[in-house]
């Protein structure tokens, strides 16, 4: 199986819960390398581009307002079948229904605060560790 990249973000909730170390220790142990990382904090403006897919939706400006109330921390992850396995990992949006172990299911507290983004598509992750990482953060090799 090819190597695949997915893109994360370690939300608002979990850093400030002081979550971040722990969850990146499960993703390494789950067997994802990570390839590119760094702790920020999204503007309303950025945090609306990222999640424009969802403008329409109800909790559209909900979601704008808590992605853009603390740090987060992104990163680009690498492993065979990525996206996919990495979905797996993190559980289902709300934690309720999140399998145990998953990563919502150990530190997420609702439906919105929820621990961890994760890219949906292969095509998704790619514009999304796009819009975090230049190419030269993603591929130090290179130099
Ligand atoms: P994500 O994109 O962050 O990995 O989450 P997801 O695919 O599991 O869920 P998605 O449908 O893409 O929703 C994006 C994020 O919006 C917040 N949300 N709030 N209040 C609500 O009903 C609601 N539904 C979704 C969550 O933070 C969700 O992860
Ligand atoms: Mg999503």
């Amino acid at each position: 199986m090819n190597t695949t990249t997915t893109f994360t973000m370690i939300k608002p909730d979990a850093v400030k819960a002081g979550h971040t170390g722990a969850i990146l220790d499960d993703m390494i142990k789950a067997g994802f390398r990570l390839v590119a990382i760094k702790h920020l904090r999204l503007t309303p403006e950025t945090a609306g581009i990222f999640y424009q897919i969802h403008k329409e939706r109800p909790f559209f400006n909900d979601l704008v307002a808590f992605m853009s109330s603390g740090p987060i921390v992104a990163a680009v992850l690498e492993k065979e079948n990525a996206v996919e396995d990495f979905r797996k990992l993190i559980g289902a949006t709300d934690p309720s229904k999140a399998d145990a172990g998953t990563i919502r299911a150990k530190y997420a507290s609702s439906i919105q605060e929820n621990a961890v983004h994760g890219s949906d598509s292969n095509e998704n992750a790619e514009l999304e560790a796009s819009f975090f990482f230049s190419g030269l953060e993603r591929h130090p090799d290179f130099l």
